[in-house]
């Protein structure tokens, strides 16, 4: 068998990669107009890194990590997610120190090691934002609001944002000790992998998709019973931004995340029609993780989407035309591949799109593969126009054509008469 790509890995070929073009190009006019500054961390950094920043007791680290030793003996790990490498930038760069709020956004390939499906993949790629600095419930809504902005214009109507608070750490702590008291008598009766989370990480319990665990989770305490004052507040305060900006929501008190990292507000949008795999976006609060990586206290939220996902949704939306001309040269005789060359380059100089020939074969050939190639004008250069310097330009819509002297095409009057201002 010949070579593949590995398992859990595609290649993005040119004709699907227009969609993520246009994805990429509508997050940034959003972002942008919110003020969000993009920024690029390292795909690989220290596995220790992660192992603090998203919990040792997470799937992500405990099976999900590419790591491996680098060749001075260092450990090393494909970047399973955006936040860690963020936070780990702020801190190193001293960004807090500039005062005020920092929001940043990226995009690029993250890597888990999970079983691959359709929308689920080992590398894959998410934009994130992180909004750094600021504990105010108006960063919530915020966020959450220019995550709709994008899943909107991408044409996704059909989300459910699904919202949730886990609390403070101590909030946590006392739920944690509650949902571990009510779940040890049935400890038996639960799924393997909720056995063996019941004590490192029995919140995760809450997102089992087995139905007996799901009926005795149905009965349990709620995380939203133990919320303190002033975290009941935030959510509160949360809730009611989001009415004001006209964003409906579910909450869904079992969301919990598979981040360690989370305080209060947790969300996701959801799709239908993806099936267990329509997470589309999932983020929420980290209020301590700026800290625990050794940074100064800063509170902070964001959010990440799947990219491959959202592909998978916007797959068949109609490709827009190209809003500049697009010339196809198609010559025959050395002298007319010589001068087609030429004005190919001189053409790309003055802003256009153009696609040279390079087959030799018959015109009829090379105007059959003009037709195909999505050109607007054909410009044919035969042994005649070659030796008069003229060239045939062909409108592919009406087949019209018209003989124009090469130097015609290269004045700004010539072109502007020929393909409409540019
Ligand atoms: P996450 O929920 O692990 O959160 O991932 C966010 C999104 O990435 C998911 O909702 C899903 O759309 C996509 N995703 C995750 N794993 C895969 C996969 N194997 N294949 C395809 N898509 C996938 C985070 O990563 C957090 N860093 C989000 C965040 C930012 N929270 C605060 N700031």
């Amino acid at each position: 068998m010949g070579l593949q790509a590995p398992r859990g890995t595609r290649d993005i070929l040119p004709a699907e990669r227009i969609y993520w073009q246009q994805l990429e190009a509508t997050a940034r006019q959003i972002l942008d107009r919110a003020a969000y500054r993009e920024i690029c961390t390292p795909i690989f950094e220290q596995t220790s890194l992660f192992e603090r920043g998203i919990g040792e007791a997470t799937d992500i680290v405990g099976k999900e990590m590419y790591t491996f030793q680098d060749r001075g003996d260092r450990s090393l790990t494909l970047r399973p997610e955006g936040t860690a490498g963020v936070v780990r930038a702020y801190i190193e760069h001293g960004l807090y120190s500039q005062g005020g709020v920092q929001r940043l956004w990226y995009l690029g390939p993250m890597f888990r090691y999970e079983r691959p499906q359709s929308g689920r993949y080992r590398q894959f790629h998410q934009l994130g934002v992180e909004v750094l600095g600021s504990a105010d419930p108006r960063a919530d809504a915020e966020v959450i609001a220019l995550a709709l902005d994008i899943l909107k214009a991408l044409g996704l109507e059909d989300v459910t944002l699904m919202l949730n608070s886990v609390g403070d750490r101590d909030d946590r702590a006392h739920y944690r000790q509650a949902l571990v008291d009510y779940l040890t008598p049935y400890a038996a009766d639960l799924d393997p992998d909720s056995q063996d989370r019941l004590h490192r990480n029995p919140l995760r319990i809450l997102d089992s998709k087995d139905p007996r665990t799901q009926a005795i989770v149905n009965e349990a305490p709620r995380l939203l019973d133990y919320l303190s004052a002033s975290s009941q507040q935030h959510f509160e305060q949360v809730q009611s931004l989001l009415e004001e900006l006209g964003i409906p929501y579910q909450i869904n008190p079992t969301l919990v995340r598979g981040l360690d990292y989370y305080t209060h507000t947790a969300f996701e949008f959801q799709q239908g029609s993806l099936g267990t795999e329509g997470t589309v976006c999932g983020g929420g609060r980290y209020d301590h993780l700026v800290e625990e990586l050794g940074g100064p206290a800063t509170p902070a939220i964001g959010w990440a989407m799947g990219l491959e996902r959202l592909i998978l949704l916007m797959g068949d939306r109609p490709k827009e035309p190209s809003p500049v001309p697009h010339l196809y040269v198609v010559t025959r005789g050395s002298s007319a591949e010589r001068q087609g060359l030429v004005l190919a380059q001189q053409l790309r100089h003055q802003g256009y799109i153009v696609e040279v020939d390079f087959s030799g074969s018959s015109f009829k050939n090379q105007l059959k593969r003009a037709n195909r190639s999505g050109a607007t004008h054909c410009l044919v250069i035969g042994e005649e126009e070659a030796a008069a310097q003229t060239v045939q330009v062909k409108w592919l819509a009406s087949g019209e054509q018209e003989q124009v002297a090469q130097a015609d095409l290269l004045s700004a009057a010539g072109r502007s008469r020929l393909f409409g201002e540019q």
